[in-house]
């Protein structure tokens, strides 16, 4: 078995930094050394020696980033996400992220089981990292809520429900009681995309009509009232049935108000927030004005829920959240779309515009941005970014964490580099997207090297993994629970 020691580097965890050797051996965490150690006195002294060392002094060595929230290949709108599993986990070894957790999708009609064999053949064999399965419930009825126990067995824990989209993915109150009863029942997770689709269905068939078809009227027909009503709802159905309560990409500061009112009154209740909703804003992106596309610039940034008014205050507070732990994990929703022929669609009608974002390379930068702008500690940046989602999604102890027996899967990251992010000459973009939603983005860190199970697939001279290294991880119940 090969072995390989981390030494002189500062290991982070979500509790705190020490100053430790790191021993993997194969592909597991074999040791954390105290400097002085036996051991390490016996690896410095030359009486054990180890197959190769790293030499990480001045840097950071964090577990693997968890992006537990990915939409590879996803089929939206008439088109496809345009990362494929082989491009979108490429680009995540790039950024650090060494786990995704991507939404295998049942739509109406469709069967369970089905789908999740589509999305096995789909990312098996063309992943850089390991990867793991959500399943979307699109249409809750005897057959699917029979799939959801059967899924627990197959590692699937959790289960994503839409309130909106109607006559696409929306679920009605009924369907998510009864979808909630089976989770509550069998041990899974519900995540939910909490928006009122039919009220906003209703806005946007308005705004239209009165010839209001920019992207920048995409946010402003998913006010942040949709997202807080069906928050609170969710929450109270959530209650009512007993199941634990995943929010995804929340990006109304009212709606996390409400999360961590349930969550003081000791419900499982969890925000997820998203870069994005902490950086970008409805007046700066989706009603920019661009040189290409003019007042369809804005399209690169239709995502649901929308980014979200500077002028209402929800970035800071979103950053205020994830200091108090009422945000429990950062992902990126990544779901990338390329302007021309996806995007594009929409011009003349913003509801045609394909929803979605990339950014499953930058999160762990964009983060460690707020660390270094003094928004988060460093051990907080490990937390939301490794730790807090491998715990929530039944991952932790392999993932998600630099200790013994664990995957080493580990990023060595200097504090003291930098990152131009861009499709630009001299910056950081590998997705497979015509343009970047975070073009111009300066951070002051760089991730130089990347490890999954042992394996180095980053170095300083750029990917050096391949494309079948990345297995299925079949995940555990969620370990955040009450
Ligand atoms: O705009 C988004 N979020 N696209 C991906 C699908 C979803 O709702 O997560
Ligand atoms: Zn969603
Ligand atoms: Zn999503």
């Amino acid at each position: 078995m090969s072995s390989l020691l981390i030494s002189g580097g500062t290991v982070v965890s979500a509790t705190g930094t020490a100053r430790q050797d790191v021993l993997v051996e194969g592909e597991r965490v074999a040791a954390l050394l105290e400097p002085g150690s036996a051991l390490a006195e016996a690896i410095r002294t030359g009486s054990a020696v180890p197959d190769r060392v790293i030499d990480a002094t001045g840097r950071y060595v964090i577990p693997g980033g968890v992006d537990a929230h990915t939409h590879m290949e996803m089929p939206f709108g008439g088109t496809f996400a345009c990362d494929t599993f082989e491009t979108g986990t490429r680009a995540a070894a790039w950024g650090g992220t060494t786990t995704i957790i991507d939404f295998v999708v049942q739509a109406h009609g469709q069967r369970v089981q089905d789908q999740l064999a589509l999305w096995h053949e789909k990312a098996g064999g063309n992943c850089a990292v390991d990867y793991a399965f959500h399943q979307i419930i699109g249409d809750v009825d005897d057959e699917s809520l029979k799939a959801m126990s059967e899924l627990i067995g197959e590692g699937v824990t959790s289960f994503k429900l839409f309130m909106a989209y109607p006559g696409v993915f929306l679920s009605d109150d009924g369907q998510i009681v009864r979808a909630m009863q089976t989770a509550a029942d069998n041990g899974g997770l519900i995540m939910m995309h909490a928006e009122n689709g039919s009220a906003i269905d209703v806005l946007v068939r308005q705004a239209l009509a009165e010839g209001r078809t920019t992207p920048l009227h995409h946010g402003l027909t998913r006010p942040w009232q949709t997202e807080q009503e069906a928050t609170h709802r969710a929450i109270m159905l959530a209650d009512l049935t007993g199941a634990p309560l995943y929010v995804v990409h929340v990006s109304a500061r009212q709606a996390l108000a409400r999360i961590a009112e349930a969550r003081d009154a000791g419900q499982n209740v969890f925000g997820e927030t998203c870069p994005q909703y902490l950086y970008l804003s409805l007046e700066d992106q989706l009603g920019a004005r661009g040189e290409q596309w003019g007042d369809f610039e804005g399209a690169k940034w239709v995502c649901s829920t929308p980014l979200r008014s500077r002028a209402e205050g929800h970035q800071d507070e979103l950053w205020r959240y994830l200091r108090t732990g009422d945000v429990t994990a950062v992902s990126t929703d990544h779901c990338p779309f390329c302007m021309k022929d996806q995007k594009e669609r929409g011009i003349g009608d913003f509801s045609r515009i394909p929803n979605g974002i990339g950014s499953v390379e930058h999160r762990m930068d964009l983060l460690f941005q707020g660390v270094r702008d003094g928004r988060l500690s460093v051990a907080r940046w490990v937390d939301v970014c490794c730790t807090a989602p491998a715990r929530m999604f039944g991952l932790y102890g392999r993932k998600g964490v630099i200790t013994p027996g664990a995957d080493a899967d580990i990023v060595i990251y200097d504090p003291d580099g930098h990152t131009s992010i861009g499709i630009g000459p001299g910056r950081s973009h590998h997705m497979n997207m015509d343009h970047s939603a975070w073009e111009g983005f300066e951070i002051d860190g760089h991730v130089d090297i990347v490890l999954s199970r042992g394996t180095v697939i980053r170095d300083e001279t750029g990917y050096v993994g391949s494309r079948s290294h990345g297995r299925f991880v079949p995940r555990g119940l969620s370990q955040n629970l009450i």
